[in-house]
């Protein structure tokens, strides 16, 4: 149970001050009654706003298939980013929506949006190890010792003293690969690469965990389940 000024102001309806202006102004009922009472607690499900009920009061969890050319950050300066393409209501919540890791702006394909914090620290720590499935083009052919030494576990990434933990290589064409990675690095594939010699022309996220994009085209996301990454669910493997 939650305030009424509170469902509003944190679902990203408007402001706190605003908020109560809306309850005054009879726009919020509780159990269909108008409310008159802004600092009135009531559950989530008995409220509505101009006759709707609540937009997801409880929690948000997407999958994004993100195109090229959006980056994943909130800091306005960085250019256009993924947020730009969900509702500008949920644009607003608090605790607000955030991707789980990132990937670059000329990275393409599956992301996870949530609002759930605990959430993106389990999915992005390096102890669930949640693998994550990249397929890349490459400017030259692949070299016949690419899958031993991502197999390897001695990679060592340009500047870093830690090796990169062994990685899955699969090569699909003479120069396109999937590779499977269960750390989250800073640029880690373009870098694994770069490493080998070779550059990464494009770069596509096809998996993260179970998780697959399916048919979702570019720029658009769907709902998941909330506890699709409840402990043991199987969506994600901490092994
Ligand atoms: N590795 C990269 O180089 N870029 C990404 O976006 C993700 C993994």
């Amino acid at each position: 149970m939650r305030r009424l000024d509170q469902y509003l102001a944190n679902l990203g309806y408007c402001s706190r001050r605003q908020a109560r202006e809306w309850v005054e102004a009879g726009r919020v009922t509780v159990d269909g009654r108008v409310a008159d009472n802004f600092g009135a607690k009531a559950a989530a499900a008995a409220v509505a706003v101009d006759g709707a009920p609540l937009d997801h009061p409880g929690a948000l969890l997407l999958l994004l298939h993100k195109p090229v050319g959006l980056v994943c950050s909130h800091d306005e300066r960085e250019g256009p980013s993924v947020y730009s393409l969900l509702p500008e209501r949920w644009r607003r919540r608090n605790p607000a929506v955030t991707s789980i890791g990132r990937l670059d702006k000329d990275t393409s394909g599956l992301l996870l949006l949530t609002d759930l914090s605990p959430l993106v620290h389990r999915l992005t720590s390096p102890r669930h190890k949640v693998p994550k499935v990249y397929r890349a083009t490459l400017d030259r052919d692949l070299a016949p010792d690419l899958a031993a030494r991502f197999a390897g576990g001695t990679l060592l990434l340009e500047g870093e003293q830690e090796p990169c933990a062994p990685a899955a290589f699969r090569a699909l064409g003479p120069r396109e690969a999937e590779l499977t990675l269960t750390e989250g690095r800073y640029h880690q594939v373009r870098r694994m690469f770069a490493a080998t010699g070779s550059t990464v022309l494009t770069l596509h996220r096809a998996r993260f965990g179970d998780l697959e994009l399916g048919d979702l085209p570019p720029g658009q996301w769907r709902e998941l389940e909330l506890n699709t990454f409840a402990p043991g669910e199987g969506a994600v493997s901490s092994g």
